[in-house]
C-alpha cells in the first residue's frame, strides 16, 4: 500500500491524464445528481477487504460518480453560490495534497503559513485594516463566521467580568433579517439569541424606521432592534454582510460602525460571498466603513478564484480571538510556548490543512491585476443580465442589483413552474440555476462568479424562460 511502485507509477500517469482532460474541458460537463439505489447498483460494493485496484476504483469515480457530480465551474452553473477557480489554483491543490502539509503549528507548517499570510496581508489593505492584523483560512464562512462570533462573546464576557457584572440571561448578535442562515447556526452552536432588523420594504415586518427597505442594514434599523430587546438580553457583536447571499446587498457599515462604537458591541462582516469585490479598485468605494470592523470573511472557494474549501478569516486585532481558540494540552506546550503565529490558534480547528495555498499559487502566479480584471469581467456579465431582464417582457427584476447576484420574477409563474424549468435545465446539461423566493414569492437568481459565464450563457438562460 505505501512505497513507490510500478503500479503507482501507472497510477500518476492516468490521474495525470484525467485531471489535464478535465482541466481541458470548455466547458466541462454539467451532470447532474443520481438516486442513492441508482449509484449503489452501478457501482456495486466499493470498499472491500482486497481492493478494487487502482483502474477499477478510478473508473467507478470517472464512469460513475463524477457524472452524479455538478460541476460548480460550469459557466452555466448560476446556481447558490458556484465557483470557478484558476487553473493554477486547480492545479496546486494537486502539490498541496501531495506534500503532506500540517498547517496548524507555525512549528511545522512555517513555510506554508508564510505564504497564507501574504495573502492574508493583501486582503487586509484591501479591507483598510491595520498591518498588526492577522487571519487564517478556515474550510468556509459556516465556519468563519462561527468563529469570528465565538471571539466576539469571549471579549464581551471579558468586558462583563472585569466590570464586575454577571453573565446575562441571554447573549445576542444583532444582524439582517436577510444575512446567511450560517449566523442562526452559529447562534445555536453557541447558545445565544440572534435578533434581525427588517431591511426588505417586501418584508411585512418592515416599516421607514428600519431602513430605506432596499435590503441594506443601516445602524438606525438595528438601534430600534436594540431599544426592543427584553430584559436580560444583552448584545456582543453586530454582523454586517458584504454581499448577502439571495440579493447581494452591502450593508451600510458607516452607520453600522457608528452604533457598533457607540454600544461597543463589535463588528463582524460577513464577506464570504461579496468581500471578493474588494479586489476591483472600480467596486471599493461600494465597501465604504468596512475597515473600522473588528473581524470579516471572505471566501476565495465563492468569488476568488480558488477550489474548495476555503475562507479567509481575519481579524482586525487578533489577541482576542487567540485568547478565545487557543487549545492547551500537555502535548500542545512545545507549540503554544512559540511566540511564532499558530494559525490554530484563531478559528474551531486544531489540525488544518494548507487551504490557502492554491490562492496563494495562483495570485503569485497570475498577479493581484488579473483578479480585478476577472471580477470585472463578472461584475459586466451580471450588469448585461439585468440590462437583459429589464428588456424582456415576460421578466423583471425583484432588485437593481449592487454585485452579481441577479433576481429575477418570471411574470405569471408558479412556484411549480419554477422548479420544473430549474430541474429541465440541469438534466439536459444546459444549466443549473435554481429558484429562491423573495418574502415568500418563489423567484429565480443568477450567481455569476465565473469569468468564464458569456452574453450568450445569459441570454441562452433568460431565453429558455420564456
Ligand atoms: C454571505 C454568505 N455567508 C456565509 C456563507 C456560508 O459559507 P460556506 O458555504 O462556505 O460555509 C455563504 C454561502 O453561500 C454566504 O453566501
Amino acid at each position: 500500500m505505501h512505497g513507490w511502485s510500478i503500479e503507482n507509477e501507472k497510477l500518476l500517469s492516468d490521474i495525470v491524464a484525467y485531471t489535464t482532460a478535465r482541466l481541458r474541458m470548455d466547458p466541462p460537463s454539467l451532470d447532474h445528481p443520481d438516486t442513492e439505489a441508482s449509484l449503489a447498483k452501478k457501482t456495486g460494493q466499493t470498499i472491500t477487504p482486497g481492493g478494487l485496484g487502482s483502474d477499477e476504483a478510478l473508473r467507478v469515480f470517472a464512469e460513475i460518480l463524477a457524472p452524479a457530480t455538478i460541476s460548480t465551474d460550469h459557466p452555466r452553473n448560476l446556481a447558490f453560490i458556484p465557483s470557478a477557480p484558476t487553473e493554477a489554483a486547480i492545479m496546486f491543490d494537486l502539490v498541496v495534497g501531495a506534500s503532506s502539509i500540517y498547517a496548524g503549528s507555525w512549528l511545522e507548517g512555517a513555510g506554508v503559513i508564510h505564504a497564507e499570510n501574504q495573502v492574508i496581508a493583501w486582503f487586509s489593505k484591501l479591507l483598510g485594516y491595520p498591518e498588526t492584523s492577522r487571519g487564517v483560512f478556515v474550510p468556509g464562512g459556516t465556519q468563519g463566521n462561527l468563529a469570528a462570533l465565538v471571539a466576539a462573546r469571549h471579549k464581551a464576557r471579558a468586558k462583563r467580568k472585569a466590570a464586575g457584572l454577571p453573565e446575562p440571561k441571554r447573549w445576542v448578535i444583532l444582524t439582517s433579517a436577510e444575512s446567511h442562515s450560517s449566523m442562526a447556526q452559529a447562534a445555536e452552536v453557541m447558545d445565544v439569541d440572534i435578533y434581525t432588523a427588517p431591511v426588505s420594504s417586501d418584508d411585512p415586518n418592515w416599516s421607514s424606521d428600519f431602513s430605506d427597505g432596499d435590503g441594506r442594514l443601516t445602524g438606525r434599523g438595528l438601534a430600534k432592534v436594540i431599544d426592543a430587546l427584553p430584559e436580560g438580553a444583552v448584545p456582543f457583536a453586530i454582523v454586517a454582510s458584504a454581499g448577502t447571499t439571495n440579493y447581494g446587498v452591502i450593508d451600510d457599515f458607516v452607520s453600522l460602525a457608528d452604533l457598533a462604537q457607540a454600544k461597543g458591541l463589535w463588528l463582524h462582516v460577513d464577506g464570504a460571498y461579496g468581500g471578493a469585490a474588494l479586489v476591483a479598485p472600480k467596486y471599493q468605494g461600494l465597501f465604504e466603513g468596512i475597515e473600522r470592523s473588528d473581524s470579516m470573511i471572505v471566501d476565495p472557494h465563492k468569488w476568488l478564484f480558488s477550489p474548495f474549501d476555503a475562507c479567509m478569516l481575519i481579524y482586525k486585532d487578533a489577541s482576542t480571538a487567540r485568547a478565545a481558540h487557543t487549545q492547551s494540552a500537555g502535548y500542545l506546550d512545545i507549540v503554544n510556548e512559540d511566540q511564532s503565529f499558530n494559525p490554530s490558534d484563531y478559528a474551531i480547528h486544531l489540525s488544518r490543512r494548507a487551504r490557502g495555498l492554491p490562492i496563494w499559487f495562483s495570485l503569485a502566479v497570475h498577479g493581484t491585476d488579473a483578479y480585478a480584471q476577472a471580477m470585472e469581467e463578472t461584475m459586466a456579465i451580471a450588469r448585461y443580465a439585468a440590462e437583459q431582464v429589464e428588456k424582456i417582457d415576460y421578466l423583471e427584476l425583484v432588485r437593481e442589483p449592487m454585485l452579481s447576484v441577479v433576481v429575477i420574477r418570471r411574470k405569471g409563474w408558479t412556484a411549480q413552474q419554477y422548479r420544473e424549468w430549474s430541474n429541465k435545465l440541469l438534466m439536459q446539461g444546459t444549466a443549473f440555476v435554481t429558484p429562491t423566493t423573495n418574502y415568500g414569492e418563489t423567484v429565480t437568481r443568477l450567481a455569476i462568479v465565473n469569468p468564464k459565464t458569456t452574453r450568450a450563457d445569459i441570454d441562452l438562460i433568460l431565453g429558455s424562460m420564456a
